[in-house]
């Protein structure tokens, strides 16, 4: 005889385990899916406020300051040498032998040929003949060397500084009346008092191009002009000059116009003033 068996009496129910099981599975989905939407939302939330701020204030963050377009628009202004829109170039005479912007040249001689300045003296200076120039040149002068030898350690000294018209006879003559290296009696620079010849104190490359490669020849061509000087023979500008390159010559042309000179980057007073170049004599 057999009995009923009620297998799924006792079985364990087939389907309550796995309802359980589903029900698990489905509440870990729920919590899965909205940790997903919370999170992403999150994620879209964040995205929008970084690109509102962003747009807002392009400025607030490197990477848009760096690549701002106003970067590009304005980029740093490159230095050119401008004249100074007020600089009176008629202030001062050009051809008064007494004026500091007096330009003497082979078509601009001395005038009187015989003129002595009235204000003549001694440079406090280290120099090989003499010191004597006009008050203004020797203040600056005294002021320039005592400045190169704070900077340097070391000294410069005048070679030449005023000559008198028969002074310059000489020069000229010793010179053997080359038209390129002296200028003629009556026609000097050094006549007016306000140019000088300079050396390092060594008398190393004195009077010779090499000066433009010593130490102070170096200097001199870098702050000559902050102490009112100006180089007055460049380098490859005989054609206006009408003389060989001396970097040893220095011209006193008071702190305005050497400024001026330095600012504008023109090298001589014929061009400054609208003169003619002066290559000879007339
Ligand atoms: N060496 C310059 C030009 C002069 O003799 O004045
Ligand atoms: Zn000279």
């Amino acid at each position: 005889m057999s009995f009923p068996t009620e297998p799924a009496r006792f079985e364990p129910p087939r389907h309550a385990p796995a309802g359980r099981h589903q029900s698990a599975a489905a509440s870990r989905r729920r919590r899965l899916t909205i940790t997903l939407i919370v999170t992403g939302s999150i994620v879209v939330l964040a995205v929008v406020a970084a690109v509102v701020f962003a747009v807002l204030m392009p400025s607030a963050t490197p990477q848009a300051a760096a690549t701002s377009p106003t970067a590009t628009r304005t980029p740093t202004p490159t230095p050119t040498p401008t004249p100074t829109p007020t600089f009176d170039k008629t202030q001062f005479s050009l051809d008064d032998p007494m004026s500091i912007w007096v330009v003497a040249d082979k078509h601009r001689p001395i005038n009187p040929q015989d003129f002595v300045p009235s204000d003549l003296v001694d440079a406090d200076v280290p120099a090989v003949y003499n010191s004597t120039l006009r008050e203004p040149a020797a203040r600056a002068v005294e002021a320039m060397f005592a400045a190169y030898t704070a900077e340097t350690g070391e000294s410069m000294r005048l070679q030449s500084a005023f000559r008198d018209y028969e002074t310059q006879v000489e020069v000229y003559a010793n010179n053997n009346q080359d038209d390129t290296q002296s200028a003629r009696p009556g026609f000097s620079e050094h006549q007016t008092g306000l140019a000088m010849d300079i050396s390092p104190a060594s008398g190393e490359c004195a009077l010779d191009e090499c000066f433009a490669d010593t130490l102070p020849g170096q200097w001199l061509a870098a702050n000559a002009w902050k102490y009112g000087f100006m180089l007055r023979y460049p380098n490859g500008l005989t054609n206006i000059t009408g003389y060989a390159f001396e970097p040893w010559h220095y011209r006193f042309v008071g702190l305005e116009l050497a400024a001026e000179l330095h600012n504008t980057g023109v090298q001589t007073l014929e061009e400054f003033f609208g003169l003619d170049p002066a290559p000879d004599y007339l």
